[in-house]
């Protein structure tokens, strides 16, 4: 296949999980893509899976959160390929779980920094380029958490969430006139490094944290990095070309019942 054949795709966060997922999708479908992580060695990691696919890709590092990293990413993909079509601005960290009274000042401001002012910076600096190009997509990474779902002690997680969601909905409205779209991608939990993150160490213990979602996930599964990707694309294609502004929720219907609610019964009842 050959959607994205000629696109050049910036994809943050891209050297682990949904990123990665995302920018080996991009590359499978034709796509040239640059690997953007915070960590060089996890960006070259996705670079020689694209290449061992035949595909064209360019790691490099810079953290979101910084205003220089995101002029000097911007001056390296055009430098290499001379344009830039489609960003994914899906970079992200996690939470520690502590509840609001017990979280440092510190901590909430890594956490806005890099989810909701890497989002704003993504969107700011690509914007001229995609203009340039006559047009052109952009899928910022919100969650489920973002005013569908509340966990105990992830309010700032949660709060730079929905502010990603919101954000989409501005930048959309401005950047409409230019031919660039813009929408967000809501996922329940994903089995990725951040979300194992939170189950504990050992195997057990992270067997234990994924069943227990797996059991109040109404389709009984987990959602794998891959599950992401493929809303990503269908974002960023022409097939998407009347959408901007929206929201879609990737979650297995996670989110239509409480967490307090029993496992899903199953229909009809036996
Ligand atoms: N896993 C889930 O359950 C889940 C659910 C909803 C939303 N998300 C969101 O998806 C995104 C990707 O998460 P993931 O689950 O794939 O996690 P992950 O930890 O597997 O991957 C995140 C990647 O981002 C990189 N990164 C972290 N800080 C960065 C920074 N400041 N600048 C550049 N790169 C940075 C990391 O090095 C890592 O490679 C995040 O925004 C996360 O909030 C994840």
């Amino acid at each position: 296949m050959s959607r994205f054949a000629d696109k050049v795709v910036v994809v943050t966060g891209a050297g682990s999980g949904i990123g990665r997922a995302t920018a080996v999708a991009f590359a499978k479908e034709g796509a040239i893509v640059a690997v953007v992580d915070i960590d060089l060695q996890k960006a070259e990691t996705t670079v020689a899976e694209i290449a061992k696919m035949g595909g064209d890709a360019l790691a490099i590092q810079a953290d979101v959160s910084q205003e220089a990293d995101w002029i000097e990413v911007i001056a390296r993909v055009k430098g290499a390929y001379g344009r830039i079509n489609i960003l994914f601005n899906n970079a992200g960290i996690g939470g520690d779980g502590k509840p609001l009274m017990e979280l440092d000042a510190a901590d909430w401001d890594r956490l806005m920094a890099v989810n909701l002012r890497g989002i704003f910076l993504g969107c700011k600096h690509i914007l001229p380029a995609l203009i340039e190009t006559g047009g052109g997509a952009i899928v910022n990474m919100s969650s489920s958490t973002a005013g569908w779902d509340t966990i105990f002690g992830g309010g700032a997680y949660m709060a730079s969430k929905a502010g990603v969601t919101q954000i989409t909905k501005n930048v959309a409205l401005e950047a409409a006139p230019y031919g660039v779209r813009v929408n967000a991608v809501c996922p329940g939990i994903i089995e990725t490094r951040l979300s194992s993150a939170q189950a504990g160490a050992d195997e057990a213990e992270q067997d234990a944290f994924f069943d227990h979602f797996r059991q109040r996930i109404p389709l009984g599964r987990v959602g794998q990095p891959e599950d992401v990707a493929t809303a990503v694309l269908f974002f960023a294609s022409d097939e998407a070309r009347h959408i901007t502004g929206s929201t879609l929720l990737i979650d297995g219907g996670q989110t239509l019942q409480s967490w307090s609610n029993a496992p899903s019964a199953p229909y009809p009842p036996q």
